[in-house]
């Protein structure tokens, strides 16, 4: 969700801003601007609804000088993606200006407010309410720009990652946070502001996370001081980041989608990293091992996720009661938050998020803490929100996901999910030595299986284009594949506009099966294991009605390939496994279907990669 960029050193700031702004792109944006300050302290604002590109054509012609500058791409919530709406916003008098990342949810009361002191807006957005009150702050108590954003913040309620520049001031960059997240990239006389780390990587290792509530002062050659908004003065930490800027971009890849898709079978390897050891038949997880009391002693597991996430979390629990026979019930955290949920101090609440900043898993976690649950975290984005709010965790390490609909973090949820279950279960002695061995080798053997899974992709690409006519798509499956067939269904929707739904395959009958006719394509996660006979006589049912039957089988498997129209083969495994193997050919028949569709992929209309409003 929208991405904000910040420079102050001793070259021009304008081509690291719109770098910053490309590099951020991924996020997902509506309007592109930047605000200049040049050497006689004059605000130079540009902006523009539509993408970076438009931005820069704009600037053309354009004064883009000045050592100091914030840029920023827009993801709108208050006002609608249009020039005027896009940001940065000017104050009244034009001496300051404003990037914004969030929501100010008491918005209306302030402009009203402002208005009746004699403050008129030029757009829509809550973002230039905020600009305002503080100019008013400023100039009617007198006081630093610091000090008046600090004032300001203190009547805010929302979230905000902000950054402000002052006419007349070609020396400071104020920036603050709360709920939306912010990093200060340390350099050598210079300084970078950032939604994330990707646009700062490739100039400085060193960076500083901002805290809630807290107000940095960037001063060009001084220390960095950072103060609450109630005045009190924090030490900043400097912290090393790892990434690189390599796994940035798309090793030669047509899309992030695809590069990401095919790094799974050594990410997951990487995932697995010190983690499982085959030779001494062991997987431990450092989190769960530190808390074990909490983990053999807890009553329930209540996951709370989105989206994808949510569907990893799915098949946690069925991991989860099968072998460790603990109670799980997984939430959406936009509900969890707002339904009152009974939550005991002896439950444990694992949050799953790629990003680690969406606002209701943030939401949910801060829940589950005021009830004095135990809270773990399973997130990607390694000094993320989210693993700085829960009690204990584990990172999936599979790099930066870039493109919008997440495929790698997926499947390395659900990884770490089976190391946890099995590390539990041998905790909790709920597993059977053998069978704790024979999943322990299964895990260890999925990264080669993954490989052999890619090789299906020159038929699922040849396959793909049949189906760019389709308005509707069901996927089906069962058990630990039902989760599979809800994120099938969540990918084909995402990156290419067709509508999709998954269903547990014997729900079909309960409803769905009024929709199948000889234009209707039904996927199956099919494979040789579980209640196979069953899913069997759903595809009989499909085929009754003339449905389009695609299926992911298992290699070597005669009577679902005969009833189908078109089958994927992938290796034999584990049934619970099955999901880290079938969902590889769903994100490839997804991002065919979309390319063949001539679909942006990495960067689908209305999304965002991470969600940091509610
Ligand atoms: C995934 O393809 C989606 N874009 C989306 O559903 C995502 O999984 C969801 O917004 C949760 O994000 P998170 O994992 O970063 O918390
Ligand atoms: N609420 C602000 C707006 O609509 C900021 C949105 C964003 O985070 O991009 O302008």
């Amino acid at each position: 969700m929208c991405g904000i960029v910040g420079y102050i050193g001793n070259k021009e700031a304008y081509p690291i801003l719109i770098k910053g702004l490309h590099r951020l792109e991924y996020r997902g944006y509506d309007s592109a601007g930047v605000a200049l300050v040049n050497a006689e302290g004059n605000i130079n604002v540009y902006k523009t609804k539509g993408k970076v590109d438009d931005l820069e054509s704009f600037t053309k012609d354009k004064d883009i000088s000045g050592t100091v500058g914030i840029a920023h791409t827009r993801w709108a919530t208050h006002g609608e993606p249009n020039d005027v709406n896009a940001h940065p916003h000017y104050s009244q008098s034009k001496s300051l200006a404003i990037i914004h990342n969030g929501i100010i949810e008491n918005y209306a009361i302030i402009k009203k407010d402002l208005i009746k002191r004699g403050f008129e807006f030029q757009s829509d957005t809550d973002t230039e309410v905020l600009v305002q009150l503080i100019e008013y702050i400023k100039t009617t108590n007198k006081v630093d720009l610091q000090r008046a954003v600090q004032l300001a913040l203190t009547q805010v309620i929302g979230a905000y990652a902000i950054a402000v520049v002052e006419k007349g001031n070609t020396n400071q960059i104020v920036a603050a946070r709360k709920a939306s997240p912010l990093v200060i990239g340390v350099g050598d006389g210079e300084f970078f502001l950032a939604s994330d780390a990707t646009p700062i990587v490739e100039y400085t290792k060193k960076v500083i996370y901002l805290n809630d509530q807290e107000v940095a002062v960037i001063t060009r050659n001084e220390e960095i001081h950072i103060k609450t908004i109630s005045d009190v003065e924090t030490t900043p930490v400097v912290k090393e980041i790892e990434m690189s800027l390599n796994e940035l971009e798309r090793g030669g890849f047509p899309h992030f989608m695809l590069k990401e898709i095919y790094e799974q079978p050594r990410r997951i390897a990487e995932a697995m990293r010190g983690r499982i050891n085959v030779d001494r038949n062991r997987v431990s997880l450092a989190g769960i091992i530190d808390n074990k009391e909490k983990f053999i002693n807890a009553k329930r597991i209540i996951i709370v996720a989105c989206g994808t996430s949510w569907h990893a979390g799915l098949i946690g629990e069925y991991l989860i009661e099968e072998f460790c026979r603990i109670p799980v019930e997984v939430e959406y955290a936009s509900e969890f938050r707002y339904r009152n949920p009974i939550i005991h101090k002896d439950d444990i609440v694992i949050a799953i998020s790629q990003s680690g900043e969406t606002a209701d898993t943030l939401a949910a976690i801060e829940l589950a803490k005021k009830s004095g649950a135990f809270v773990y975290g399973i997130c990607n984005v390694v000094g993320s929100s989210i693993p700085r709010n829960t009690d204990s965790g584990t990172y999936t390490h599979v790099g930066p996901e870039i493109g919008v609909a997440s495929t790698k973090a997926f499947t390395a949820q659900v990884t770490v999910l089976a190391l946890m279950t099995l590390t539990i279960a041998r905790l909790k002695k709920t597993i059977e030595d053998d069978l704790y061995k024979r999943l322990i080798h299964e895990l260890a053997e999925i990264p080669e299986k993954m490989e052999k899974t890619l090789a299906t992709n020159a038929k699922i690409k040849q396959i793909a284009p049949i189906f760019t006519y389709a308005k509707n798509f069901i996927y089906l499956g069962r058990g630990y594949n039902y989760p599979v067939a809800l994120e099938g269904a969540l990918k084909l929707k995402e990156i290419s506009y067709i509508h999709a739904e998954g269903y547990p395959a014997a729900e079909m009958k309960h409803g769905p099966i009024a929709l199948i006719d000889a234009e209707m394509p039904v996927v199956f996660i099919a494979p040789h294991k579980g209640i196979y006979e069953k899913t069997l006589s759903n595809i009989q049912e499909v085929k009754a009605r003339k449905g389009r039957v695609f299926s992911i089988i298992t290699q070597g498997d005669r009577e679902v390939r005969k009833l189908s129209d078109f089958c994927i083969s992938i290796p034999e495994t584990e049934e619970c496994f099955v999901p880290l193997l079938a969902s590889i050919p769903l994100q490839l028949l997804a991002y065919h279907i979309a390319i063949a569709k001539e679909c942006n992929v990495d960067q689908p209309r209305n999304l965002a990669k991470s969600v940091t409003v509610e």
